[in-house]
């Protein structure tokens, strides 16, 4: 099959005003990824080389976020929104370029299952005109039925044009549709718009392919291939199916969650085998973990690579640009931005490291803070190894600390300390005998005489 063309036209130019939002529908994210750049992967995976995006509302901005998630996909606009089929239409200069298959899919339906489109191609090589992805569902209402005779589909019936005993049919068109590309053009054309709502309908071309004698099939999917994102509590319903399946599949590939349902994953998240994950985890875009890692309970984690064996948690941040070596670790209320942690570092308590590097060995104690911000640049920390950082340390930047600095506890350092140097930044401490008792009597009479 890898050796048939295929051109993928995703569906994008609804309104979705019960998203309530400024941004158009299908950019609204599932696992950090716009809806519709689901649907463009899921195309991929099944081996859609060409995809043609028709969008209309929000144009330019969603022309402007495709070249991020599919740089290739050429987009068409639909300026009227005159229904499915007439939208697959704008997307005509793509489509009689002369494709093998044609799949045609809707953007608001983030969660399909590339598996199913697979089918649907299967069918197409084996001769089929028109494949129809469908699904089962004891509620059907709202879907368009699958009619069905002698094994072969004959129609689709919208809700709206549905006779009573039509409407009791519960095997439904989830909106994924394959049809064969020297057929899709001419199938396209013949639809006319005669129906309750006086939309082209895409699903008409079922009964126009079955008219010609083209083989027109069902297939038979899960109902979460079918699911359409109209308002933000579906768009939640979503987001939580992504994240199951991507739990299983993380615990599958030899992860633990001790509790995975409080944990939850950006599209592009990896973690290694053996790495154990506590609960109320966030692992925000661009995280990377490898093996035997233990990532303690409430943390939050993006744009961080984590390298094998390292310790992070409870309560850590990682934010962009952490990058732990192996065996380093960070622990409770620290936050690491932009900064690698060399091997076996530690960073174990209330502490930012920014802009920074710790050397290999280095111990950071509770409370340092790397200064790394002027009010208008960013500056870089450089913590040679095996470096001891006292307590309650500043470390004003740009600053360097040699390999083996010690610097006091509560100091503040604002000159670099040459290796295996003992650096003080703070005032000497004074210790004046028998002071504190002579003190706490004076204040003892003040109080006394203010009562009488
Ligand atoms: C459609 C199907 C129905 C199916 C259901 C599954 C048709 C006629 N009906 O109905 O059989 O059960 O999906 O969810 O296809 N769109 C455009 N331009 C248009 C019209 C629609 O781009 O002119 C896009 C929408 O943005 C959306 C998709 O096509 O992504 C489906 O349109 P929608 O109006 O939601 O169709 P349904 O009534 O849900
Ligand atoms: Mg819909």
């Amino acid at each position: 099959m890898s050796q048939r063309s295929c051109l993928s036209v995703i569906l994008a130019a609804g309104e979705g005003t019960r998203m309530k939002s400024a941004l158009p529908k299908v950019l609204h994210q599932i696992a950090g990824l716009p809806m519709v750049a689901h649907v463009v992967k899921a195309a991929e995976a099944a081996g859609a080389g060409d995809q043609a995006l028709v969008i209309g509302h929000g144009a330019d901005e969603m022309r402007k976020a495709a070249t991020k998630f599919a740089p290739k996909a050429e987009t068409f606009v639909q300026e009227k929104r005159l229904g499915t089929a007439h939208a697959v239409l704008a997307a005509r200069d793509a489509i009689s370029r002369g494709y093998d298959d044609v799949l045609v899919m809707f953007g608001d339906t983030p969660l399909i299952d590339p598996d199913a489109l697979t089918v649907g191609r299967l069918k197409l090589a084996e001769g089929a005109g028109v494949v129809v992805i469908g699904f089962r569902t004891a509620n059907p209402t709202g879907y368009g039925r699958l009619i069905e005779k002698g094994g072969k589909l004959v129609a689709i019936r919208e809700e709206k044009d549905c006779s009573d005993e039509e409407k009791k049919i519960t095997f439904c068109n989830g909106g994924l549709m394959a049809v064969a590309g020297s057929q899709a053009l001419k199938l396209l054309e013949a639809v006319g718009n005669k129906n309750a709502k006086g939309e082209y309908y895409l699903t008409d071309i079922v009964e126009i392919a079955s008219g010609q004698g083209l083989d027109v099939i069902a297939t038979e999917a899960s109902f979460e291939n079918a699911l359409g994102i109209n308002n933000r509590a579906e768009l939640a319903e979503a987001e939580g199916i992504w994240q199951r399946r991507r739990r299983r599949e993380t615990m599958l590939s030899g992860v633990t969650l001790i509790s995975p349902e409080t944990v939850f994953f950006s599209h592009d998240t990896e973690i290694g085998a053996d790495t154990v994950v506590e609960p109320n985890v966030w692992f925000g875009l661009g995280v990377k973990i490898a093996t035997g890692a233990k990532i303690h309970a409430f943390s939050h984690i993006e744009g961080a690579t984590v390298a094998s064996n390292c310790d992070v948690g409870p309560f850590a941040r990682l934010r962009p640009g952490a990058d732990l070596k192996q065996k380093a670790k960070v622990g409770n209320f620290c936050e690491v931005k932009q900064a690698v942690i060399e091997e076996g570092a530690k960073v174990n308590h209330l502490t930012y490291i920014g802009d920074a590097r710790v050397g290999a060995g280095a111990n950071i104690g509770a409370g340092t803070i790397t200064c790394n911000y002027d009010g208008y640049s960013k500056f870089f920390t450089d913590i040679g190894e095996g470096a001891f950082i006292g307590s309650n340390s500043s470390l004003v930047a740009p600053v360097t600390i040699g390999n083996g600095g010690y610097i006091a506890s509560g100091s503040v350092i604002t000159e670099s300390v040459p290796d295996d140097a003992l650096a003080f930044g703070r005032a000497r401490q004074k210790t004046i005998p028998g002071k504190g008792k002579e003190l706490r009597e004076r204040f003892a009479s003040a109080a006394a005489a203010k009562k009488k």
